[in-house]
């Protein structure tokens, strides 16, 4: 049976049965797309963490990891509009076949600039990979390639998703209500 409700009280928006079955049509997608290829998937920390390690599960590839960090959101659900750098890839992208995997494009800041400063290092190919994408929030013109779920303008929490750096290990994606904010 599948609960309304995680332990903490809050909505579960997307359950952990519909994350898992959505992350293997995903990586069914992406072994298909890169058929006869090698992969490296660029997962942004720390958000990303779940998604990546689940989604490369899925893909009956040869893929390889790497972890970037990029400053944006701090501790309020209200992001600066600045996105840095805080830790670069450890090893060179050139001529590789890039899926950058990031948890959620809410206004597409961060993954234009991310997007600009991997092309300036000349990748094979460049994609990008997002569980959540809040459409309505967008003011970039960047879209994700493998999209988990279209979500509505509600700040969410769990499955790495975090609000002050708590309920990332939450099974589930749920809303944070404003009054928890
Ligand atoms: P963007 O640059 O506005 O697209 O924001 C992307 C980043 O903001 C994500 O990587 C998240 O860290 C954070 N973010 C945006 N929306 C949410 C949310 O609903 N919950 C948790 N983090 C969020
Ligand atoms: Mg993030």
């Amino acid at each position: 049976m599948q609960s309304s409700a995680t332990a903490t009280g809050l909505r579960v928006l997307i359950s952990r049965e519909q994350i898992a079955k959505r992350v293997a049509e995903l990586g069914q997608q992406i072994t298909r797309d890169y058929e006869g290829e090698t992969l490296l998937f660029v997962g942004v920390l720390k958000g990303a963490s779940f998604f990546l390690s689940d989604l490369a599960r899925q893909v009956s590839l040869d893929v390889t990891f790497d972890f970037i960090s990029v400053s944006s959101y701090g501790n309020s659900v209200r992001s600066s509009g600045e996105v840095r750098l805080v830790k670069d890839v450890d090893n060179p992208i050139e001529g590789k076949n890039v899926v950058i995997v990031e948890d959620i494009l809410d206004t597409g800041l961060t993954l234009s600039f991310l997007r600009k400063q991997f092309l300036n290092h000349k990748p094979k190919s460049l994609k990008i990979a997002a569980l959540l994408d809040k459409v309505s929030r967008r003011i970039t013109d960047v879209h994700g390639n493998y999209v988990g779920f279209e979500i509505p303008d509600e700040f969410v929490v769990g499955y790495g998703l975090d609000y002050a750096e708590h309920y990332r290990n939450l099974p589930d994606v749920c809303v944070l209500p404003p009054e928890l904010q």
